[in-house]
């Protein structure tokens, strides 16, 4: 048995899979986001870890423990975890979506220059990386800064307290701009930039690689045997195209999670020649390219949490029956925006409505203001000469069928639905699989394990009707710019 650990914003999954696949349990177990001053996002470490641990607990209660042969990661990906020398947690995480270091990312992007970061890393700098987070601390945490011995990712956090060793992988690594993408290594400019040494950064592996296994301890407490191997893991949007089978060349994937993000993976490393997409390793010891937004399925949560005051997303999604037909946009940038626009002023916004505007209305364009912004990274895909025609989906928004159908045809793309939309937890699972010797490679057990159950097809009339719509829906953007500075 393997254990795929999701650690998300809203939520760590943990799921527990078996030699050929099957999904034998999940457990969600949910800890708070703060939001100290607008823009900013933190989380506490210990939140992860102590959910973390209680969830694995019950995700293995009825199953015979003994057999549990291995566990890795899916992590929410550039948040800065930084511990003192008594690997003490120094402060809140700061996490992928804080948008506080818009004055670190010009320094870097406009001093350093993104030719040079691109040079370094095959990355410019976006505010919710985190080498201008460390910037940052540098400037206005000073004591906080030089009592940093540990400088890691969420998910590391959890695998040190799990394994005692202290490591990375090079797909979630990819997003700190402290590493060198092409080559697999730290950046020695980079890290003399955010005046950090080798020595407080983690070691390096594959994603499929075994770091160590449990601490006894740890063991102990999880009813688990001490020879449970921890394997590295990846960032959640590798891992999660793990787990839709997104390996190989040209594959996509879309997650609709807290984030949305667009995913293509490649044999080869490449970088963006307009630094929309980001160029990061995969965990199958390969590349790809990615477009994030910060607020995907955040955005439809908020819209029915806190302004329609309903839980019943699928009843209230219902209603919408009027696809391609929407006079109201929104622009979903609830926490900035990351790709393609770097602006983590960029605010959300609904344009359009009339007396006759509906709550349906305003639903479906939630929905479409998410897909679009999807549409604007895959525009940045398709103008490399990037031909892709299908994806897969997953992540909580792949439940809705609405979503599904408005992303097909806003996109024009076949939309291949899993088994499973739990892609960062199963791709996590894999990994461990992999690492336990079960199957020889990424490509292997993504192969056998991952199936297709669906398929939303685009059609030619409503792409028609989405692209004008999408003609327009760009446009708003660079007008409202302005007003959000
Ligand atoms: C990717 C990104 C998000 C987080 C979400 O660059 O920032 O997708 O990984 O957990």
């Amino acid at each position: 048995l393997y254990i795929g650990v999701d650690l998300g914003t809203s939520a760590v999954k943990l799921l527990l899979m078996d030699g050929a696949g099957k999904i034998e349990n999940i457990v969600s177990k949910e800890y708070p986001l703060s939001f100290p001053h607008p823009g900013w996002s933190e989380q506490n470490p210990e939140d992860w870890y102590v959910n973390a641990v209680e969830g694995i607990r019950e995700l293995t209660a009825n199953c015979d423990r003994s057999q549990v042969a291995g566990i890795s990661f899916g992590g929410q990906m550039h948040g800065l975890v930084a511990l003192d020398e008594q690997d003490h947690v120094i402060r809140p995480a700061i996490l992928w979506n804080d948008g506080r270091t818009g004055k670190e990312t010009a320094y870097l992007n406009e001093v350093i220059g993104k030719e040079k970061l691109s040079q370094y890393t095959a990355n410019i700098a976006f505010a919710g990386f985190t080498a201008p987070k460390l910037l940052w601390m540098k400037e206005n945490e000073p004591e906080n800064f030089a009592k940093i011995t540990k400088i890691m990712l969420p998910k590391d956090y959890l695998a040190y307290k799990l394994s005692g060793v202290f490591c990375s992988d090079y797909s979630d690594a990819s997003g700190m701009l402290l590493m060198d993408v092409e080559n697999r290594c730290w950046s020695k400019e980079m890290m003399e930039i955010c005046g950090v040494t080798e020595n407080q950064l983690p070691t390096l592996y594959e994603s499929y690689e075994v770091v160590g296994t449990l601490k006894p301890e740890v063991a102990d407490t999880l009813g688990l045997s001490a020879e449970v191997k921890v394997i590295a893991g990846a960032g959640d949007n590798a891992a999660a195209a793990v787990g839709t089978g997104t390996v190989g060349d040209g594959m996509c994937n879309i997650s609709l999670g807290t984030s949305g993000t667009i995913f293509i993976s490649s044999r080869n490393f490449g970088v963006d020649k307009h630094n929309a997409l980001h160029s990061f390793a995969h965990a199958d010891g390969a590349y790809h390219l990615m477009g994030c937004m910060l607020s995907a399925a955040s955005c439809n949560k908020w819209w029915m949490d806190e302004i329609l005051r309903t839980k019943d997303y699928a009843k209230e999604q219902a209603h919408i029956t009027k696809l391609g037909e929407n006079n109201v946009y929104y622009l979903p940038y609830l926490m900035g925006e990351r790709s393609p626009h770097n602006d983590p002023k960029a605010r959300a916004t609904f344009v359009g409505m009339t007396m006759d505007t509906t709550r349906a209305d305003m639903t479906q364009a939630v929905l479409e203001g998410v897909a679009f912004g999807l549409r604007d990274s895959l525009e940045v895909a398709r103008s490399l000469g990037i031909q892709i025609e299908r994806t897969k989906i997953c992540g909580g928004g792949a439940k809705s069928p609405r979503w599904k159908k408005i992303i097909a045809n806003v996109m024009n793309l076949k939309v291949d639905v899993i088994e499973s939309e739990e892609g960062p937890g199963f791709g996590g699972a894999i990994l461990a699989a992999v690492g336990c010797g079960e199957y020889a490679s990424v490509a292997e057990a993504a192969g056998k394990l991952v199936k297709v159950v669906d398929t939303v097809e685009p059609e030619a009339e409503l792409v028609k009707k989405y692209e004008e719509k999408y003609q327009k829906f760009r446009k708003i953007y660079p007008t409202l710019k302005g007003l959000f500075q």
